[in-house]
């Protein structure tokens, strides 16, 4: 069973790209994937490397490194991705200890898709880091025209994508359990 984990950035309680999120967590199962859910709203996250002895980051980081595919969600602020992220990224991958060639996607939150292109960097980070392998491009454009505000549910078009790109996921998972690791 592939052990994929969600780790999702935003601190708002009504973020748009953890119910996204959730909703991966939710469809992962469904294809028979064992799912850990990180919310970074959760982890203390001081400036890098201030939380370097902080249990609760230490222990993130670990559940990030273990999982054998990620899926990373992210809002968009400024034409780029939440502080969050990065912050925790500096951490986790801080240290030469992660799985290499692992399966990822990410996935954004977004007012419109006139930022369409503004996490690409996410997964350059992912790659040039760990050698991750990107599976398909960032899902972009959770938003007002793709997501219900009131029931957080996602648009058919949304849910076609996000679907999609999840069965590739669970597949270059499964396919990434096979290789032999360094
Ligand atoms: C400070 C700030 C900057 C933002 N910058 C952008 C942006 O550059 N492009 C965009 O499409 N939306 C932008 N937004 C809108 C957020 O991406 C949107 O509200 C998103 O849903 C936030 O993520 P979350 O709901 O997962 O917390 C910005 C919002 C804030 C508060």
């Amino acid at each position: 069973m592939a052990k994929i984990v969600i780790l999702s950035a935003s601190v708002s309680p009504t973020s748009r790209s953890r119910t996204g999120a959730r909703y991966c967590e939710q469809k992962l199962q469904e294809l028979g994937c064992e799912t850990d859910f990180i919310d970074l709203a959760e982890v203390p996250l001081p400036p890098y490397p201030q939380g370097a002895e902080d249990k609760t980051l230490q222990s993130a980081c670990d559940r990030f490194n273990a999982g054998e595919g990620l899926l990373v969600a992210t809002p968009t602020y400024n034409f780029g991705a939440s502080g969050t992220l990065l912050t925790f990224l500096h951490y986790a991958l801080g240290s030469d200890a992660g799985k290499r060639w692992r399966p990822f996607c990410v996935l954004a939150s977004m007012s419109g898709l006139r930022s369409a292109l503004a996490v690409d960097y996410v997964t350059r980070t992912l790659i040039m880091e760990r050698q991750s392998v990107a599976v398909g491009p960032p899902l972009v454009g959770i938003g007002d025209a793709s997501m219900n505000a009131v029931t957080g549910e996602l648009s058919a078009d949304m849910r076609n994508r996000v679907d999609s790109q999840l069965r590739a996921l669970v597949h270059y998972t499964e396919a990434w359990r096979n290789f032999p690791q360094d």
